[in-house]
C-alpha cells in the first residue's frame, strides 16, 4: 500500500515586484507517495523551482506569495504553519539540493563538520565520537573517501561537492528531497554516475524525491512519475509509463520531447519550441499554450480547458474533452 506524503492543490503563486504582478503558479495540483519519485518537467521559468520553494515556505519574503491553494506534507497544512514548525520540517523532513553545491557549502569549514553540525542538530546530545562514525557513514555512503573529511570544499571536483551536499541533505534522514537540477552544473560523464548515486540512495533509505529537471534522460532514469510544466500550469501528469509509452499527450509535452514513441532512444534533451511562454503578468483567458500550439481551435483561445483524467493521467488540453470536441464538429 502506498502512503500519500505530499498533496498538493490548486497552488497558486505571485511575485509582487515594482512594476508587475508575476503569476508564476496558476493552480498546480500534483501528490507523492512516500518513497516516490516525481520528475518536474519544463522550460525556463514554467514555475518548477517556485513549487519547491513553497513546499519549504522559501518564497522571498516581501515578494513571493502563495495566493491560493493548498500544501499538505504528511497531512499537515504547510501554507498556514507557523515559522517555527516550519523551519522544525525544513531540518528534520525536508531536504532541498541545489545546481551549484558551492552555494550549499560554507568554505571556511571543513565538509566533515559540515555534515557533523547536521547530524549533532538532529541527534542533540550525540557523543562526539557517535557523530564523527556517522559523518564517516555519510561520506562513504556518496562514495568519498572517510578521510578526507578534513579538507575543505574548494579541495573537491564539482561532483564531489555535490555529493558532499547530498550527503549533508540526506544526513538529517529526510522523508522529502527536493533537488532542483542537481547534475546541470557538473560534467556530463560525472552527470550519470552522481544520478546513478542518488537514484540508488533513494532506493535504500526509502526517500521521496521531487527531481526538477530540463533532461530527459534523468527524468527515464530515475522518475516514477512526472508533471510537464507549462507557464505555471502542469499540463500533462501521470505515470513514467503513461508518458513515455502512452499514446496521449498535451501538445507541448509533444513539442518538447521532440516525438514520443522512441523518446528513450533519441531526444534526451528538450526540444526547443518556437514562439515563447506567454508574460507572466498578464492573466490570459484561454488555454496558455495556444498560441504555440499546432493543434489550437477556437475555443482554445477563449477557455481554460481542465485536465481530462484518463486513470491518473491527466491531461490539460481541449483535444481530448469532450466540450473541445464539440466545439471542434460545430466550427
Ligand atoms: N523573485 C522573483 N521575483 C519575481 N519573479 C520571479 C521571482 N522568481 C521567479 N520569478 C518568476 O516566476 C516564474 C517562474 O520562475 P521559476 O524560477 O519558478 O521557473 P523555473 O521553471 O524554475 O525556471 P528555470 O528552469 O530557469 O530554473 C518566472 O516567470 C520567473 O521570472
Ligand atoms: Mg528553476
Amino acid at each position: 500500500m502506498s502512503e500519500r506524503l505530499l498533496e498538493i492543490k490548486n497552488l497558486h503563486v505571485m511575485y509582487k515586484t515594482d512594476e508587475d504582478d508575476v503569476y508564476a503558479l496558476n493552480g498546480i495540483n500534483l501528490h507523492l507517495d512516500k518513497g516516490e519519485t516525481l520528475g518536474l518537467v519544463g522550460e525556463t521559468g514554467a514555475g518548477k523551482t517556485t513549487i519547491a520553494l513553497s513546499i519549504l515556505k522559501l518564497l522571498p519574503e516581501q515578494t513571493g506569495f502563495i495566493t491560493d491553494g493548498e500544501i499538505q506534507f504528511d497531512g499537515k497544512d504547510i501554507v498556514h504553519m507557523k515559522e517555527e514548525e516550519m523551519r522544525n520540517l525544513r531540518g528534520n523532513d525536508i531536504s532541498m539540493i541545489f545546481a551549484d553545491p558551492m552555494s550549499a557549502l560554507n568554505p571556511l569549514h571543513t565538509v566533515g563538520n559540515q555534515i557533523a553540525e547536521v547530524i549533532e542538530l538532529h541527534n542533540p546530545g550525540m557523543k562526539h565520537e557517535e557523530v564523527e562514525k556517522k559523518v564517516d557513514e555519510m561520506m562513504e555512503l556518496v562514495g568519498i573517501p572517510a578521510e578526507r573529511k578534513t579538507e575543505y570544499p574548494h579541495q573537491f571536483s564539482g561532483g564531489m561537492r555535490q555529493r558532499i551536499v547530498i550527503a549533508i541533505a540526506l544526513s538529517c534522514n529526510p522523508r522529502l528531497l527536493l533537488a532542483d537540477e542537481p547534475t546541470t552544473a557538473l560534467d556530463v560523464t560525472i552527470q550519470a554516475q552522481v544520478l546513478k548515486m542518488m537514484d540508488d540512495l533513494k532506493e535504500r533509505l526509502n526517500t521521496a524525491m521531487i527531481m526538477i529537471t530540463h533532461d530527459l534522460g534523468v527524468v527515464a532514469q530515475i522518475c516514477s512519475s512526472v508533471a510537464i510544466i507549462y507557464a505555471g500550469e502542469i499540463v500533462e501528469y501521470g505515470k513514467i509509463e503513461d508518458i513515455y509509452e502512452g499514446d496521449k499527450h498535451h501538445p507541448y509535452t509533444v513539442g518538447l520531447f521532440g516525438s514520443i514513441p522512441d523518446i528513450t532512444s533519441t531526444a534526451k534533451r528538450l526540444t526547443p519550441i518556437d514562439g515563447l511562454m506567454p508574460d507572466p503578468t498578464k492573466p490570459l483567458p484561454g488555454c496558455r499554450f495556444a498560441d504555440r500550439c499546432p493543434h489550437a481551435m477556437e475555443i482554445c483561445h477563449t477557455k481554460s480547458p481542465e485536465a481530462v483524467d484518463f486513470n491518473g493521467h491527466r491531461i490539460k488540453c481541449f483535444l481530448y474533452s469532450q466540450e473541445g470536441k464539440t466545439k471542434e464538429e460545430g466550427q
